[in-house]
Formats: C-alpha cells, sequence, structure tokens
C-alpha cells in the first residue's frame, strides 16, 4: 500500500519530465498560436512564439500576471503586423491590455474581445480595421482606454460605451463613424477631441446638431441597431477621395520623416555604444612616489584624469565647508573644481567608517570597472590619512529630486516625456549593475536624490555600491539612511539585507515618485497611514488612476504611457520579492509597454540581440 503510494507519487512528480513538451503549453499559448496563424509578421517578430515552449509568458511582446501562466498583456505596437485579429483573443480571459497601433491590422474588431472582461486598455489606433465596435463593448467594465483613431471603422457609435464608468480615454477619430453621438453616461464626458474626422457624427459632444438644414432630424442609425451597420451612403464622394488622396501624402511624409527620426537614433546609438566601450585604464600611485604624499594612495579609474596626482592630492586637502553641497549617512560631498575650471564631485568617508583597507580596495575595483553612460561613474580614488575620497563626474542640473520637489508650481523643467526618459535612462543604469556587471553589484539605496542629470536630462544612477563597501562585514545590517525610508522593500527593513528584489521595489517607488511627483512620505498618504506603494494600490483598486498623475504634466501626460509606467511601477513594489520583475525583465517592460515611438522600439530590437 505504501510502496503503491511512494510509486504513485514518484510517477505524478516525474510525469513532466517524461512528457514532450509540446503538450505543456498553456491553453493561452495555444490561444496566441492561433492569433499568430492569421497574423502577416512580414518582419518575423513573433519568431519565438513557439508551439514547443511551456509557457508564453517569454514571447515577444507577451506579459502574464505574476506568478501565474495566464497572458495580461500583448504588446505589439509598431510591428508591421499584416492581417486579422482572430476571434481566438476572447480565450484571453485574463487579458488587461491590448496594445497593436501603429500596425497594418485589416478585417474587423471580433466581438469576442468582450469576453476578456478584464480588460483595462484597448490600443487599436492606426490600422486598417473595418466594421464596427462590437456593441457589448460595454460588457468590458474595467475599460479605462480605448483608442481605435485611424482606422476605417464605420456605423453607430455603441451606447453601450456609456455604461464603460472607468473610460478615461476614447479616442474615435478619423474613422466613418455616422449618426448620432449616444449623449449617455460617460459618453457624455468627452468632447470633440474624441472624435475628429469622422464627417458624418452628430451630437452634442462636438457641437453639431443631428438636424439637416431644413430642420429635418436626421436618420439616427444607433436608434435602429448598435450593431455597426453599413453607413449611410455617402454623399460627399469626391470630397472624400480628396480627403484620402491628402492623408496618403500626409502619411508617406510622415514615414520619410520616421525613417529619418530612426536613422539619427541608429547613429546616436553607436556613437555612445562606442563611448561606452572605451579602455579602462588604471594607475596607481604607490605611497612612495613622492616624498610629501607619505600614507597617500590615488587610484584612477577610465579616462585618466588628466592632472598631476599632486594637484588632486592639494585640492582634495584644501575642501573646505563652503564647497560642501551634500551630505548623506556615507560622507560628506563636495564640489572640486580643478584650475583648468573642469569640476568633480568628490565624496569624503571619514576612516571611521569601513572594515579593512583591503575589502574596501578589492570592492573599489570592483566599483571602478563598472561603466555605463546611465552611471555616475567612479573617476578616481584617493586614500589620504585623514579621509578617503572618491572622485566623480559632477552633473550641474542636479538630482531628480531637486527638480521634482525643489522648483516651484511653474517650473516645467521635468515634463512628462522627460520623466519617461528618467525611467527608462535609470532602469538601464540598474539593469546593467544588476545584469552586466560581475559579480552584481545591488545598489541598495535607490532614491530621487541619488538620480543625477546633465545637461540634455539624461539620468545617472549614483552612490551604488557604496553600503557594500561601508558595511560592516559581521553584522550584515546597514544603517538606513534618513530620506531612504519610504524606498525600502519591507523585507529589506525587516533583514536589514539589500538584494536586487529589494532594489528593484526602489525602483518601482520611484517610478510612482516620478507619475506623482510626491514624495514617498507624503503628507497626503502618510497621513492616513499609507506609503506611496498601498496608496497607489488603494486608487488602483478604486479605479481612480486618473488622480494619481502629477497636476504640473497633466498636459503632456498621455493616458497610455501613464497606465503602462503604473502597471509597471505596480509589479516591481509587490509585496512578495519573488513576484518581482527582475531589472533586465523592467527595463524590457519599460521599453516595450512605455515607450512606443518608432524610434524607441526600434531601439530595443537592435540592442536585445547582445
Ligand atoms: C503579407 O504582407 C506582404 C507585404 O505586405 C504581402 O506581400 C503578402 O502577400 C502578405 N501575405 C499574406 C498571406 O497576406
Ligand atoms: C470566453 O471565455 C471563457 C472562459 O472564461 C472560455 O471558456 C470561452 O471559450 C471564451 N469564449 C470565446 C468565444 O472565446
Ligand atoms: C455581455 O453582453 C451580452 C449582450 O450584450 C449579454 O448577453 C451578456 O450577458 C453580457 N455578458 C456579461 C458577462 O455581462
Ligand atoms: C472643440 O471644443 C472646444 C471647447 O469644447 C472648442 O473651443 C473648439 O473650438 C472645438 N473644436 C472644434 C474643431 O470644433
Ligand atoms: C485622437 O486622435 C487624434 C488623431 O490621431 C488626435 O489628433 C487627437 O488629439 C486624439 N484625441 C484624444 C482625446 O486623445
Amino acid at each position: 500500500m505504501e510502496m503503491g503510494t511512494i510509486a504513485l507519487v514518484f510517477l505524478v512528480i516525474s510525469t513532466p519530465f517524461f512528457l514532450p513538451s509540446s503538450l505543456a503549453l498553456s491553453l493561452d499559448g495555444l490561444a496566441l498560436l492561433e492569433i499568430k496563424s492569421v497574423l502577416n509578421d512580414t518582419r518575423n517578430v513573433l519568431s519565438n512564439w513557439q508551439e514547443s515552449d511551456a509557457s508564453p509568458c517569454t514571447w515577444t511582446g507577451i506579459t502574464c500576471h505574476a506568478g501565474e501562466q495566464r497572458v495580461s498583456s500583448i504588446n505589439l505596437p509598431y510591428m508591421q503586423l499584416g492581417g486579422i485579429i482572430s476571434p481566438s483573443i476572447g480565450k484571453l480571459s485574463r487579458l488587461q491590455r491590448l496594445a497593436l497601433h501603429q500596425n497594418s491590422l485589416h478585417g474587423i474588431i471580433p466581438t469576442e474581445i468582450t469576453n476578456c472582461t478584464e480588460l483595462r486598455a484597448m490600443y487599436l489606433r492606426a490600422n486598417y480595421l473595418q466594421g464596427g465596435i462590437p456593441s457589448n463593448i460595454g460588457n468590458l467594465s474595467y475599460l479605462t482606454i480605448l483608442d481605435l483613431s485611424s482606422n476605417s471603422l464605420k456605423g453607430a457609435i455603441p451606447s453601450s460605451i456609456g455604461r464603460l464608468s472607468h473610460l478615461r480615454l476614447l479616442n474615435l477619430s478619423t474613422n466613418f463613424f455616422s449618426g448620432e453621438i449616444p449623449d449617455f453616461g460617460v459618453l457624455s464626458t468627452f468632447g470633440n477631441n474624441s472624435f475628429i474626422g469622422n464627417l458624418d457624427l452628430c451630437g452634442r459632444q462636438i457641437a453639431k446638431p443631428c438636424r439637416t438644414s431644413l430642420g429635418f432630424p436626421v436618420v439616427l442609425p444607433h436608434a435602429e441597431s448598435d450593431e455597426a451597420p453599413v453607413p449611410t451612403k455617402r454623399t460627399s464622394s469626391h470630397y472624400m477621395k480628396v480627403l484620402i488622396i491628402s492623408a496618403m501624402c500626409a502619411m508617406g511624409l510622415a514615414l520619410v520623416i520616421m525613417v529619418s527620426i530612426l536613422w539619427i537614433c541608429l547613429l546616436s546609438k553607436r556613437e555612445r555604444a562606442s563611448r561606452r566601450y572605451k579602455n579602462i585604464k588604471k594607475q596607481f600611485y604607490p605611497e612612495s612616489s613622492t616624498k610629501h604624499l607619505t600614507g597617500t594612495k590615488l587610484i584612477t579609474f577610465h579616462d585618466d584624469l588628466p592632472y598631476p596626482s599632486s594637484d588632486i592630492i592639494e585640492k582634495l586637502e584644501s575642501l573646505i565647508e563652503e564647497d560642501e553641497v551634500g551630505s548623506g549617512g556615507l560622507g560628506t560631498v563636495y564640489r572640486m573644481v580643478m584650475n583648468d575650471r573642469a569640476t568633480f564631485a568628490v565624496k569624503r568617508i571619514d576612516r571611521s567608517h569601513g572594515g579593512s583597507d583591503q575589502a574596501f580596495e578589492r570592492q573599489l575595483e570592483i566599483l571602478g570597472n563598472t561603466n555605463h553612460m546611465n552611471l555616475v561613474n567612479l573617476r578616481c580614488y584617493c586614500g589620504l590619512p585623514s579621509s578617503k575620497f572618491l572622485i566623480y563626474d559632477y552633473f550641474t542640473t542636479g538630482s531628480v529630486d531637486d527638480l521634482l520637489h525643489e522648483n516651484g508650481e511653474e517650473e516645467q523643467m521635468l515634463n512628462w516625456s522627460a520623466r519617461l526618459k528618467i525611467a527608462l535612462g535609470s532602469a538601464r543604469g540598474l539593469a546593467h549593475l544588476h545584469h552586466e556587471c560581475s559579480p552584481r553589484i545591488v545598489h541598495s539605496n535607490i532614491k530621487s536624490s541619488n538620480i543625477l542629470l546633465d545637461e540634455n536630462m539624461e539620468p545617472h544612477v549614483s552612490d551604488f555600491g557604496l553600503s557594500k563597501l561601508l558595511a560592516d562585514r559581521d553584522s550584515h545590517v546597514t544603517t538606513v539612511v534618513a530620506g531612504t525610508f519610504g524606498y525600502l522593500a519591507p523585507e529589506y527593513l525587516q533583514s536589514g539585507r539589500a538584494t536586487m528584489k529589494s532594489d528593484v521595489y526602489s525602483f518601482g517607488v520611484l517610478l510612482l515618485e516620478l507619475v506623482t511627483g510626491k514624495r514617498p512620505s507624503d503628507p497626503s498618504f502618510a497621513k492616513e497611514g499609507l506609503t506611496i506603494v498601498g496608496w497607489m494600490n488603494k486608487l488602483v483598486r478604486e479605479k481612480r488612476l486618473e488622480q494619481v498623475v502629477d497636476r504640473r504634466c497633466f498636459r503632456d501626460a498621455d493616458a497610455e504611457t501613464v497606465e503602462a509606467l503604473i502597471e509597471v511601477a505596480a509589479r516591481c513594489t509587490d509585496a512578495n520579492p519573488e513576484d518581482r520583475p527582475s531589472m533586465k525583465h523592467v527595463l524590457h517592460l519599460l521599453e516595450q509597454e512605455v515607450i512606443t515611438s518608432p524610434c524607441s522600439s526600434e531601439f530595443y530590437e537592435s540592442h536585445s540581440d547582445h
């Protein structure tokens, strides 16, 4: 009996290893393959959608719910996909985000899509979709974003859209919709911007009465049927032709512009890459080299500092209080101006900190070897009898913290696109530390005051790896520096041990800070006993996402990227470290979901090859 049970258990445990893995592809995976089968993938971007995989979660453009094998989003904008949207999309019942904009899809929007009841965002902009909007789209009660602009959709606007109480962005512009726009529910809240270029639409929202000039009511197609009827006969077909031709001209022009932007992007990327891989040179000035430098050690990394060591040491020794630009738990930061006006940031670490000099220098070696355009690279280390100094590049623009919180309301320097650039650049820097450095480097102190900006608003992550440099080797506990509190993952606070996953959490908090413009300790949620993460989760639960966005960049913040950024932040700040994505995955998500211009998606692909 017992043997039988054991054998059975063994059989059950071992079965998956004996089965051919093709049988293991999840139902969502199979549905995706059906979707792929009717797409025309000219650029072969879906080549890793393979039946032999067990899970579709690693496929291009696919994201799954954390810890489950269910598909949560499809992100394939700007992929030159042709073909149609398969009705099998209805099998992805946990789908929350569908982004297929800027492709060449034709055919209809399948009614089955209303089976995806968790759908929050649907981007089908700029395709060649025909037919109408499924009449029971009102079933998608979580829908927040519906962008169907620039297609060939026709028929009436289903009144069930009015039931979508969470809908915040509706764009039906440049299609061939006709009839009266139902003036009911949430549909009453959208203005003419949502309906541009639909010549046969009328209604209060676009200030166009549904009456002929003679005072007779025109036919109101939506009254007869919501089911996307054939549009009323077009009387102005000549006008339409002119319109179509000019639209095509405009598209041609846009294409030319896109190609040139792409070209510039590639060029500058190559330039950046070549800059990144400059040789690392090191110079040692042993203690005995100069007489008056006894007890002194100078190590330079990367490009040599073009100054004699005596100059550097002299400057370091003459740093005074007035040069101070900041202080953290790890030491004081000074601004050091050389005789040729070149400026550096100097971190002074008191001798009392840190363990043995040997361990310190080994860790320094690791830090000095990191080199990435989104990191503040260590230029030089100098050990004097009194203190240790770390010399870094100096960034005049200041930190994200300065620009986000220190400036007045009217300050427009950090608009939405600047914030996206900061999010993406910082993710690149951190992903480099976590995944490309050997040994891997845990930052352990990610916060907005540690993200420095250069004059092009390109972010540079600073202060990485320092706590390890200074950590007491016996107790792993690093001192929690004031101002860092709100950024720390719950398990880090408990154990005092920083990990890559606690870095990911801190990065998620940084993303929230960028979106909301609020410090993690802002009184508005601290009053309610919430952290920024708890506050955001509450608003998400209550479907009040639009209240999250910083008012100062409301004008250029588009719902699409806001939604995607918050989603990434939510995954980063998952209470369970295991469910948080890796930094590499975060970067992937940001590049795929947030930055969807053709320029950057192209950038990502060439990037992912190595
Ligand atoms: C796929 O697209 C290419 C180029 O757009 C076209 O030549 C080809 O006929 C299409 N294939 C199918 C099966 O539609
Ligand atoms: C709708 O979803 C259910 C599961 O939630 C699934 O069984 C059904 O096949 C789906 N319908 C269509 C038309 O895809
Ligand atoms: C969706 O809409 C259809 C018809 O519009 C209705 O019959 C069906 O019950 C709805 N489904 C859900 C889950 O609300
Ligand atoms: C759209 O509506 C706004 C105000 O609601 C109005 O100022 C603007 O002129 C309208 N634009 C068009 C093209 O009708
Ligand atoms: C809708 O799309 C059109 C054209 O793509 C754009 O001009 C308009 O600003 C968009 N409206 C909204 C509300 O996003």
